[in-house]
């Protein structure tokens, strides 16, 4: 079994991902931490509970960070997720709360009583990691893995032509978390951009099971943002796709490389990617560790193992 704490900010690509990770067999999620991003925290909250109900494992939601660190949020992107961060479906609240114990704080004692043995997966700007660095940054050398969905070497970015959303949302988190020695995976654009969920695939998953049905439901404002943007007839599978790196790593190819995050303007979230293997004339001197940057993927594995896990979805 795979011990996994789930950071996120539902958000559609973040409940087919949630849903993945909370009913996969070799998966045991341990908690779901919420951040702001696609929404305000409190509607990853309330999401974040809905997705926990349906998969019925009782699984407790942390609230996290309703900002970023040093900064204002910018907006909420609701002509992508919808204003409820479900696709505006009006969904039903759930009947269960979410805990008193804040995100970061339940990161850190869950990872110092269950030291190399615990998987960080981060789907939202990295705020509440950060957060648990900051507090007790002993926890960097206790995780077995730190699974980021965000950021990009060589495919440009999305939210501007240089940075990927979540870690566009708060570099400053980001720069700490890519310092901070925890062993991390880069789950960015160059692989989620090739990553395609079609139409064909999601009429698929309706046809499964009530989750399935859900997932299509809130998928239509998402699936229109990429018609009008991109002539697209589906959408990009980021989130998910970050979570199957981990449960299928033979899908991907990595290199690995120092990252680091611009703060500046113009630039604000780009991830700048030195790689170990090429020498630059110049080199930014410091000890950060390395990280491995995933850059390519087998996309119609990754499509057919969600189709395959999503199978047994429970409800
Ligand atoms: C990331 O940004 C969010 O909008 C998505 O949920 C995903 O985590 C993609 O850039
Ligand atoms: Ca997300």
């Amino acid at each position: 079994m795979i011990n996994i704490i789930f950071d996120t900010d539902p958000g559609v690509d973040d409940a087919f991902a949630l849903l993945y990770a909370l009913n996969h067999p070799n998966i045991n999620v341990l908690g779901i931490t919420t951040v702001f991003g696609n929404v305000p925290v409190e509607t990853s909250t309330k999401n974040a509970l809905i997705l926990s109900e349906m998969a019925n494992k009782g699984t407790i939601v942390y609230q996290g960070a309703n900002k970023p660190l040093d900064r204002k949020v910018t907006n909420y992107p609701s002509f992508i997720h919808g204003h409820d961060g479900l696709g505006d479906t009006n969904q039903p609240q759930s009947k269960f709360n979410a805990s008193k114990l804040d995100a970061a704080q339940f990161i850190i004692n869950e990872i110092n009583e269950n030291s190399g043995n615990i998987n960080l997966v981060a789907v939202g700007p990295l705020t509440n990691i950060a957060n648990a660095i900051k507090q007790d940054p002993s926890i960097a050398n206790k995780v077995n893995s730190l699974l980021i969905m965000g950021g990009s070497w060589l495919a440009g970015g999305n939210i501007t032509p240089v940075a990927e959303a979540n870690i566009y949302n708060d570099p400053e988190a980001a720069e700490i978390v890519f310092k901070s020695g925890l062993p991390i995976i880069m789950v960015g654009l160059d692989v989620t951009h090739k990553v395609f969920l079609s139409q064909k695939d999601i009429d698929k998953l309706s046809s499964l099971n009530n989750s399935g049905k859900f997932l299509k439901k809130i998928s239509n404002i998402y699936i229109k943002f990429y018609k009008d943007t991109r002539n697209m007839d589906g959408c990009f599978f980021h989130d998910a796709t970050a979570v199957i790196a981990m449960t299928n790593p033979e899908f991907f190819k990595y290199k690995n490389a120092k990252v680091y995050v611009s703060k500046d303007n113009l630039t604000r979230g780009q991830t700048v990617v030195y790689l170990k293997d090429l020498k630059h004339e110049t080199t930014i001197n410091d000890d950060r560790d390395f990280v491995k940057v995933l850059y390519d993927v087998e996309s119609k594995n990754v499509i057919s193992e969600y189709l395959k896990v999503a199978e047994n979805f429970i409800y």
